[in-house]
């Protein structure tokens, strides 16, 4: 592959070098995890053994993680599981009384289409749903969230952090507001881990969505926690797999790889001391960005943020245009989430927090990654500066 500077990480990472050699040799336990013979005893332990570690690092129990294919359909499972198995059953029961139906879900408006449209689509079976705003840097007001919280709310689906923008959202003080209404909390923590510590016994939701290829692990699983005594219902039927709320041969691979990673990550100073690396970097780079770049305005740059993300505003200026030219320079990033690259739409998510069509085309997303080095960031910008100046001409 040619790109030589990769500032794409929150749309996928690369492999970990320590992984590519211990996964080699994994690939020759190819049997099915759920055969009796002696082919399958070595998947069925890689599968028990990562559970093990994911469980560990999250400090939750092993029996409340379920593996999925990634990220979206552990949000599917989350939104679609909790509907199916407490929501229609209710709205199907003719002597209840309206008033004691909880058919609302709450969602913010920046989710990740896996969550938003999910909701959208559960709107067909009786779902009412609320969308909580998000302003033009990233916050939300629990102001605006309170009056939405009531007896009729099934679930709140908020997540950690944003993948366009990497605002971090305040899951505790949410937590104890969704607690004291009885609804269930769903946090997408897809683009949190990895980049910040984890606990899901201090987070304060019933079901967090995790996905393998966000942490540097091959992409195919995911990761559904989903708190003790919360049911739900599979989104695929057949084998009992995961204790039958995820049917489907696991994707062993992949799943070893995601074990493997969080084993490492189990070494408490791995986090912290990537934090510290991205966020310095991606600090420096800002800074070198505002101050050689005329027109430029990081979202919401004074608040919470993951360490590895930036959001920058050109204004006049179009993301794809800057795109494509560092894209011929060998760097690669991206202009909105890239599970809408493709098309050229602008980004939801920035329409979603009041910018307008023309701002939300003028936006790069920069997220650096385990590996992004000082040098990568100095050639970036100055590539970036004399981008911009070009475009600027023209
Ligand atoms: C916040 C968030 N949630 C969910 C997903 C979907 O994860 P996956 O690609 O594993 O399906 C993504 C992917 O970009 C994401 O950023």
């Amino acid at each position: 592959m040619k790109t030589a500077i990769y500032l794409d990480n929150n749309a996928t990472t690369p492999l970990a070098p320590f992984l590519k050699k211990i996964l080699i040799k994994k690939m020759e336990d190819w049997g099915n995890p759920s055969s009796i013979n002696q082919t399958g005893r070595e998947p069925k332990k890689i599968i028990r053994e990562a559970r093990q570690n994911l469980a560990k690092l999250l400090k939750v129990s092993s029996l409340e993680l379920i593996f999925t294919s990634g990220g979206s359909e552990a949000n599917n499972l989350a939104l679609q599981g909790v509907f199916f198995s407490q929501v229609l059953p209710q709205l199907l029961d003719k002597t209840n009384s309206d008033k004691n139906v909880r058919n609302r879900f709450i969602i913010s408006s920046v989710e990740h289409p896996s969550v938003f449209k999910t909701a959208e689509y559960l709107k067909k079976f009786g779902l009412k749903l609320d969308i909580l705003p998000v302003n033009k840097d990233g916050q939300i007001n629990l102001d605006q969230l309170k009056p939405l919280l009531g007896t009729d709310v099934a679930m709140l689906s908020i997540m950690y952090a944003n993948n366009e923008t990497g605002h971090i959202f305040p899951i505790n003080k949410i937590s104890n507001m969704v607690k004291d209404c009885g609804a269930l909390l769903h946090c997408d923590a897809v683009q949190a881990f990895g980049k910040v510590p984890l606990n899901l016994k201090k987070l304060g939701a019933d079901l967090v969505s995790f996905s393998s290829h966000k942490i540097y692990s091959l992409k195919g699983s995911g990761l559904l926690y989903v708190k003790k005594g919360v049911n739900i219902n599979s989104l695929i039927q057949g084998g009992g797999q995961e204790r039958f709320r995820r049917a489907g041969t696991e994707n062993t691979l992949s799943i070893a790889s995601f074990g493997l990673m969080a084993e490492h990550m189990l070494d408490s100073k791995i986090i912290s001391e990537y934090f510290l690396k991205m966020k310095t970097l991606r600090d420096f780079m800002e800074e070198e960005i505002l101050k050689n770049i005329s027109n430029s305005k990081i979202i919401g740059k004074d608040f919470l943020r993951l360490p590895n993300t930036s959001n920058i505003l050109f204004s006049n200026l179009n993301g794809e245009s800057m795109l494509m030219s560092l894209d011929l320079k060998n760097i690669a990033l991206s202009t909105g989430s890239a599970c809408s690259s493709g098309s050229s739409e602008a980004s939801k998510v920035l329409k979603a927090m009041g910018y307008c069509d023309n701002q939300a085309r003028s936006s790069l997303r920069i997220s650096l990654g385990w590996q992004t080095s000082k040098q990568d960031i100095v050639l970036f910008v100055k590539e970036l500066i004399s981008i911009t100046k070009y475009l600027n001409t023209l």
